[in-house]
């Protein structure tokens, strides 16, 4: 058995960090992740520097990956409108996500316009994506939680991901986005996303805000799921949902996985060299607990 981890950490991981890294200590970050063994790397987001400064600079960042790695693994960015889009051409890069929301508050905080407005926007530029050939990914924030609403239905998260499959989305990832989830909640959720998306194009993207995220991916793995998204050492969170911490940690996801003798392709050393190298960089102890165990 095999688990396709999708790595957030330059993306999701530093838009969350209060020290804005230079575009050489991101390189290398990737760089590092990259000699670990990932296939799938989320790099950066071509959203507005005024939203998220974190981000700034990943058309020059993108450029820069993508020469240097040809037959590299695939890289990733956000992509949130038509001028977003514009730039991701720009760049050159071949995979692109898409993110809106199950609650409208989230969206309107995040990406300033309702879930419809989201839809609207995704219109204006993905038939163009498609005909370029990149892959789109779509993401689902707050499928288990909102920071302003409380509870979300599962109905609000089926009819968003509906959506997106119709768009023609390669794959749709559910967010965790404060890290409320529970495995009951979970299996609930996602036996039902299972039938409507199917596991080659469904990934989990569970926040370790509560500690849960790993017992979460269990139940996922249990029920079938075989994608999962998380970030080195666990950095991050996300700037519009407050008290969110990181994403499920990176090098705790391939402990587990590789304890349990399921294949991600991901060498768990150089996972920790990637994880202390940005440590060091952010400048705060990051909360894995498996770099916790490897001072
Ligand atoms: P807006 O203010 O509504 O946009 O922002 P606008 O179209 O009215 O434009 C306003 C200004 O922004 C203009 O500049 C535009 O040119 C500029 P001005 O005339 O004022 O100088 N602009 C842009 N600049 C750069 N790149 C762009 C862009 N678009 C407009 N693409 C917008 C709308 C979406 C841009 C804004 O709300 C935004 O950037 N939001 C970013 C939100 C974000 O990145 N959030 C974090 C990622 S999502 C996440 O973390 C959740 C996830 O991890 C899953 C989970 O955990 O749940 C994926
Ligand atoms: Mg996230």
């Amino acid at each position: 058995m095999s688990v396709r981890i999708f790595e957030v950490g330059p993306r999701d991981g530093l838009q969350n960090e209060s020290k804005n890294l230079s575009i050489d200590a991101r390189f290398e970050f990737i760089k590092r992740l990259v000699e670990a063994g990932h296939s799938d790397i989320e790099i950066g987001a071509f959203v507005s520097p005024k939203w998220i400064p974190q981000m700034e600079g990943s058309l020059s960042l993108i450029k820069k990956v993508l020469a240097a790695y040809i037959d590299g693994p695939r890289f990733w960015a956000l992509v949130p409108n038509a001028k977003g889009f514009e730039d991701s051409l720009e760049s050159g890069i071949k995979n692109i996500a898409v993110f809106t929301a199950a609650s409208e508050t989230f969206n309107l905080k995040n990406i300033n316009t309702s879930i419809d407005g989201s839809f609207e926007r995704f219109n204006e530029f993905l038939p163009q994506a498609k005909k370029a050939k990149m892959r789109i990914r779509g993401y689902v924030s707050t499928c288990f939680g909102c920071p302003y609403e409380g509870k979300v239905e599962e109905r609000a998260v089926l009819k968003v991901a509906e959506r997106l499959l119709k768009l023609g989305v390669h794959e749709i990832s559910i967010g965790d986005t404060i890290g409320v989830a529970n495995p009951k909640q979970v299996n609930a959720l996602v036996k039902k996303l299972l039938k409507l998306v199917g596991p080659k194009k469904l990934a989990l993207h569970f926040h370790d805000t509560r500690g849960l995220a790993l017992t979460n991916i269990y139940e996922s793995l249990e029920q079938g799921v075989n994608m999962f998204d998380s970030s080195a050492g666990g950095l991050g969170g996300c700037p519009y949902a407050p008290g969110a911490a990181g994403n499920v940690a990176t090098d705790d996801l391939v402990y587990m996985l590789r304890e349990m003798k399921i294949k991600t392709g991901i060498d768990l050393d150089r996972q920790v060299g990637a994880s202390k190298f940005i440590q060091s960089e952010v400048d705060r102890e990051l909360p894995s607990r498996f770099l916790k165990s490897r001072p």
